[in-house]
């Protein structure tokens, strides 16, 4: 069977990780959270000190770049995957409220964004690959077969994202992450390098009254039609 290249796009907790990592693991791909990456290199920039609440050291960020490895670990089926920053399971951290905080001004940064893309390029060489993100379909593989653009309410996304931080045990509220969701969905949208965009051949799915069973179905679909 053809193996193709699964492009995944949209806002901010539109459940596309869920559908991508369901999306692999049914076809036998492989797949790569590109927003994990994003969030990869804020952790290790808070970690180290070059961005807190009164500072954003830039320069001090590129120069570390090259000192920033990132692998994926299947886990053993996608819909587990975890992420590693040099060598450590950054999995959990990665998606705390103090990272989300951070990560689109820092995905703003052209040097991050060409080591990440370069990287997640060279993941889909040999296709066979689903890849969620902000610019997968007009930045990464333009060429991919299959893009989607997955959208729902702000108010939705806000509910939904509540609930996983609330299931795992984080203090926060559903206005912190409205506003969180917002505030990102505004730079990422409005940024001069890949800003967040449908590209002109995805189709778009609106999951706000959607089950996860329903849109795993019609993505389903729609890569079948392609294989
Ligand atoms: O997908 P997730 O919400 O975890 O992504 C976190 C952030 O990383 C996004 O809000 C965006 O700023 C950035 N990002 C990006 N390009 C991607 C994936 C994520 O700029 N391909």
């Amino acid at each position: 069977m053809k193996k193709i290249t699964i492009a995944i796009d949209g806002y901010s907790s539109t459940g596309k990780s869920t559908v991508a990592k369901q999306l692999a693991d049914h076809l036998g791909y492989v797949y790569v959270d590109s927003g994990a990456m994003y969030r990869a290199v804020t952790l290790y920039a808070m970690q180290h000190g070059i961005i807190s609440k009164d500072k954003f050291d830039i320069p001090e960020l590129k120069e570390a770049l090259p000192s920033i490895q990132l692998k994926f670990k299947k886990e053993p089926h996608w819909e587990k995957a975890r992420i590693y920053l040099n060598g450590n399971d950054v999995e959990d951290e990665i998606r705390n409220l103090e990272v989300s905080k951070f990560v689109s001004p820092i995905a703003t940064i052209h040097e991050v964004r060409v080591k990440l893309v370069a990287q997640q390029q060279q993941f889909g060489l040999e296709k066979g690959v689903v890849m969620d993100g902000r610019d997968i379909g007009t930045v990464v593989f333009p060429e991919a077969e299959l893009k989607i653009f997955m959208n729902a309410s702000s108010v939705e996304r806000a509910q939904r994202r509540l609930k996983e931080l609330l299931d795992r045990g984080d203090s926060v509220t559903f206005n912190e992450i409205l506003k969180n969701i917002e505030e990102r969905d505004f730079i990422d949208t409005t940024r001069e390098d890949s800003p967040l965009r449908k590209a002109d051949d995805a189709i778009e799915i609106d999951n706000s009254e959607m089950n996860l069973e329903d849109q795993f179905h019609v993505a389903l679909q729609l890569a079948k039609d392609r294989i």
